[in-house]
């Protein structure tokens, strides 16, 4: 649940809290540019903030923290001034305040602090206020996140309310009237169900794979559907059979867990066919043991997060519900775990599945790309305007990008461009990579059409490129978030452990194919 956020209109020196977070930028501390909310602070403290700040080097950098002592002279008990850096373009400064907002949040976690005032140099026109005020209730609510769900001692966050304050001039030109304030909470609601979204997704993977299992995946789904009026179809083994998912069902076969295919689908009121829906497809591996390509101990310890994606596409559909876009919109996903066992699948076989050609296996350990060739494929079958895949395919992408960046691959420049746009407004990091012919030869098979490796070079895209084969001419975009979708360490709005990457930047996208209708 997100953190209960309200507006509030005061002066940050009169207003009554635990803790003040005063957010200033960059080059505002003095001088001509001061920011005059630091100013009346400073002065109403007997010049701390002054003291404090030349002691510290304290320069508003992004991300610098320096913590004061409120006492009886002002509203808070404590005022932690926050850097934002220097100011460089709407999408990064919003990020900024979501870091930022994440920072105070956790800042009161450790000072236990009850009540949160966020204080910022607020935007002027009640679109870009809006915005701001969305990111702020998104950051400190991701930023409240834990998966403490077995922990003993739990620790929980005392922080009962998150005040964002307008001080009194601009609150009252900007929301004299409930017509004026009414869009401004809706983008605090709108934030929150954001966070909300994603930290379903993080908790969908942060479970061991011993309690999200297919069937309990596919439950998760399920309960979204239920809960926000969403089509919703599951599939067993014999459908899977019958519908030709031969390499879905080949990836299953080594575990005790039946493989589970579902669809959860936003159908508008009305729909009479006409319009192209759009599809998201994730990778549902509840657990990758690499099957009996068997993975060394160390690289199966964080396997459960090999659901990432389809948890992703459960929790962007749930915001799917709250947007109503006028055009369908399905989520697939195939979820079955990778085992080795007497039953397993081995390097070697020869399995066509449901898109057209043969596959070689090799390795049973690149088992995500069979599983989406097939769901791909039927989601191919829906007719769809565009395909986006989420997945935790390689980790080559981690050796290309790094451990936390997203690799975008395309088949169409266009919806690229859509999906990198809304990446940089959701606060993700992605990047495009390329997909070159010459590299298709890599994953020649001589005794099928393909097989599912490509040799060590590249190999985030000749993974790519294997699922390229399976979505015939359809717009589609590949997300490969092996690296995203969990952190080692807590950084930005995200904790340690799952991220919910991919929520954000999808919603952002279908918000904006919305609106362009
Ligand atoms: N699930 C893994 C990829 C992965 C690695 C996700 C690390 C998250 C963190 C995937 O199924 C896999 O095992 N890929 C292999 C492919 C190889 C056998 C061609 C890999 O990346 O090593
Ligand atoms: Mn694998
Ligand atoms: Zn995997």
């Amino acid at each position: 649940m997100s953190l209960t956020t309200r507006l509030a209109s005061a002066l940050p020196t009169k207003h009554i809290c635990d803790l003040l977070a005063l957010f200033v930028r960059e080059g505002t501390l003095s001088g001509p540019d001061a920011d005059a909310r630091l100013r009346a602070i400073d002065r109403a403290l007997g010049g701390q903030f002054a003291r404090a700040s030349a002691d510290e080097e304290f320069r508003a950098r992004e991300g610098q923290q320096l913590m004061l002592q409120g006492g009886k002279k002002i509203g808070a008990k404590r005022v932690l001034v926050i850097g934002l850096g220097k100011s460089r373009n709407a999408e990064s400064d919003r990020e900024t305040l979501r870091t930022c907002a994440a920072k105070s949040v956790r800042a009161s976690r450790a000072a236990g602090v009850k009540t949160l005032a966020i204080s910022w140099p607020s935007a002027e026109g009640p679109q870009a206020l809006a915005a701001e005020l969305c990111a702020l209730t998104e950051g400190a609510s991701l930023g409240a996140y834990r998966f403490d769900k077995y922990l003993t001692e739990k620790r929980a966050l005392k922080l009962t309310e998150l005040r964002l304050l307008l001080d009194g001039d601009s609150a009252h030109k900007q929301f004299k009237s409930p017509s004026q304030r009414m869009p401004l909470d809706l983008a605090i609601e709108e934030g929150a169900a954001i966070a909300d979204a994603t930290c379903l997704a993080r908790d969908l993977v942060n479970e061991p794979a011993s309690v999200m299992t297919p069937r309990a995946l596919a439950e998760a789904a399920e309960a979204v559907a239920k809960k926000h009026g969403l089509a919703f179809e599951l599939h067993g083994r014999n459908a899977i059979e019958k519908m030709g998912m031969n390499l879905f069902l080949a990836v299953s076969q080594g575990s005790a867990e039946k493989p589970q295919l579902v669809k959860l689908s936003w159908i508008p009121k009305g729909e009479n066919g006409k319009k192209k829906p759009l599809a998201l497809v994730g990778k549902a591996i509840t657990f990758d043991s690499g099957g009996l390509s068997i993975k060394t101990a160390g690289g199966m310890e964080d396997m459960k997060v090999d659901m990432a994606g389809a948890a992703a596409v459960i929790g962007a559909m749930e915001l799917v519900a709250r947007i109503k876009p006028p055009f369908p919109v399905h989520a697939f996903f195939g979820a079955c775990e990778n085992m080795p066992s007497g039953t397993a699948y081995r390097p070697g076989d020869v399995i066509r599945g449901k898109g057209g050609p043969t596959v070689e296996i090799l390795n049973t350990d690149a088992e995500g790309r069979l599983v989406l060739a097939d769901v791909l494929a039927w989601a191919v079958e829906h007719e769809p305007a565009a395909i986006v895949d989420l997945a935790t395919l390689t980790g080559a992408v981690m050796v290309a990008l790094g451990p936390s960046m997203t690799g975008l691959f395309a088949n169409n420049d266009p919806l690229a461009g859509e999906l990198l746009e809304a990446a940089q407004g959701a606060g993700e990091s992605v990047w495009r990579m390329p997909m070159p012919t010459e590299m298709e030869e890599l994953i020649k098979s001589p005794i099928a059409d393909i097989k599912n490796t490509g040799g060590r070079f590249g190999g985030s895209i000749t993974a790519a490129l294997f699922l390229q084969r399976f979505v015939a001419k359809v717009p589609w975009v590949h997300l490969d978030i092996a690296g995203a979708a969990s952190a080692d360490k807590e950084r930005g709005v995200n904790p340690r452990g799952a991220t919910g990457a991919g929520v954000r930047m999808l919603v952002e996208w279908i918000k904006k194919r919305a609106a362009a209708v």
